[in-house]
């Protein structure tokens, strides 16, 4: 079985540890990975701290040329990167094909960000006290890059933090979530190979506690960008002092379809949006609102689609809800579905689970505060509402302590807009479900989702400081 190396100092590092990669299916091992010591996190950072002007001097040109070479490299190892990413995180191998295609965008989308990365004049001449001096801002890289990232896109919520690090001219030290290491590894292959200069960039695995403690306290890391758990978010926030902090955490996804929506159009979207990766995404669907007259026609449609999605080995062609991420997370859902049930939500279909696997579930007669309705369930599990008007619909989706997206259906515009300017979250996605995301639009949330946006301009644009400049004419 293969141990794959760490990197820092330039080089690939043995250390004294070793953690099994487990394939979340069979919970069987099929390959390891070293794990990183402190003492070994403060090598990876005091890399990154030494390489800052380096990579701060590289041109646009070749930072974006560097970009596009770690695109078109992910593009030649294509199936690889794609079975990896569904053996170490258990998502079904469609959508891992699917995440490949989207990192190989992010890194060309950050390729353009490098070229086109500049200030602005600033018309001093405007103020009473300003004549004849001339302004403008220019943006400088902010330093060190701490990027910790999570099992559910182990390449493309990779690629969101380091493709801008990058493109802003900032080294890096990323620590990817220690379930699903070796697509991060691949990656830096990939990076060197695309002609990135060694010591800016550096790969730490171990335990947030550990590892991830290290890189958020440390004074020589400018910047931490952060997507995970609320939980861990707020301690990184009360933890890393004076740093730039970017968290992307969770959500509890509200879609609702309105009396006038197209429930066919509404239907297919919505099953994707509550099983792809088992619902282990930040902007699953979670929560149907239907209006009152179409809640029986929409539920039964839903519940004999889901009933048909393929379940079971993520590396079959026909799976759609692979394993979650493993045993435990597998078990915790069962426990909070059965809670719910314990307090009066009805299974319509699902509700039970085999090793790691969590069967898709729907579920009714469900209460605000249940957990599997009121924290994010990031499992297969969605429960269906119903609302009498817009105004009620406004209110049950808002109440909640998330907001990062929202879906609406609807064929009505002038609805659209008044559910777009009352709905308290990051993105509101009109006749599609909170799922939705291309990788250059703002992506953040509102309340306990979060801190800052990605989407790689407004990544670049937080991993940059502003530097004003002045000439007095006078
Ligand atoms: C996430 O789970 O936060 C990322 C979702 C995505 O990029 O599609």
């Amino acid at each position: 079985m293969k141990t794959y190396k760490l990197f820092w100092d330039g080089k690939w590092q043995e250390t004294e540890k070793i953690i099994d990669v487990i394939n979340p299916y069979d919970n069987k091992p099929f390959a390891k990975v070293y794990e990183a010591s402190i003492d070994d996190v403060n090598k990876a950072i005091d890399t990154a701290y030494n390489a800052k002007e380096k990579i701060a001097s590289l041109t646009a040109k070749e930072r974006g040329d560097i970009l596009d070479k770690i695109a078109d490299l992910i593009a030649d190892r294509f199936d690889e990167f794609a079975e990896t990413i569904s053996l170490e995180s258990g998502k079904a191998i469609k959508f891992a094909r699917g995440e490949v295609a989207r990192a190989i965008e992010t890194f060309k989308f950050s390729a353009d960000e490098a070229r086109r990365l500049s200030g602005e004049v600033v018309p001093l001449d405007a103020a009473a006290s300003g004549k004849n001096r001339f302004g403008y801002y220019k943006r400088y890289p902010v330093g060190v890059v701490g990027a910790i990232t999570p099992f559910n896109f182990p390449l493309n919520l990779v690629a969101h933090k380091v493709g801008p690090a990058i493109a802003a001219g900032c080294p890096i030290v990323l620590k990817p979530a220690t379930s699903t290491p070796i697509t991060a590894v691949k990656l830096i292959e990939v990076i060197l190979e695309a002609g990135f200069p060694a010591d800016g960039i550096n790969l730490v695995v171990g335990s947030g506690s550990t590892v991830g403690n290290a890189i958020v306290t440390s004074e020589k890391v400018a910047k931490i960008t952060f997507t995970g758990s609320p939980e861990v978010g707020l301690q990184i926030k009360a933890k890393s002092g004076i740093k730039r902090v970017t968290l992307e955490l969770g959500n509890n996804g509200p879609v609702i379809i309105n009396k006038d929506a197209d429930i066919y159009k509404a239907l297919p979207t919505c099953v994707v949006g509550g099983f792809a990766n088992s619902g282990q995404v930040c902007i699953s669907v979670q929560r149907i609102y239907i209006h009152e007259d179409k809640y029986d026609e929409f539920k039964e449609l839903y519940v004999k689609s889901v009933a048909e999605m393929g379940v079971g080995d993520q590396l079959s062609d026909n799976v759609v809800v692979g394993p979650m991420i493993d045993l435990k997370e597998a078990e915790r859902v069962e426990q909070w579905v059965n809670e719910a049930i314990e307090q009066g939500a009805k299974v319509l279909v699902g509700g039970k689970r085999e090793g790691s696997v969590y069967y898709p579930t729907v579920l009714e007669n469900c209460t605000s505060d249940m957990k599997v309705v009121k924290d994010e369930v990031f499992a297969p599990v969605v429960s269906l509402f119903k609302f009498k008007d817009l105004d009620d619909a406004i209110k049950q989706v808002n109440d909640t302590k998330y907001g990062l997206q929202v879906g609406v259906f609807t064929e009505n515009i002038k609805t659209a807009f008044y559910l777009i300017d009352r709905l308290e979250f990051g993105g509101v996605m009109v006749n599609d479900v909170p799922t939705f995301r291309v990788d250059n639009m703002p992506y953040g949330g509102v309340k306990l989702s979060g801190l800052g946006r990605e989407g790689v301009k407004y990544a670049v644009d937080e991993m940059t400081e502003i530097r004003m400049v002045m000439f007095n004419l006078n």
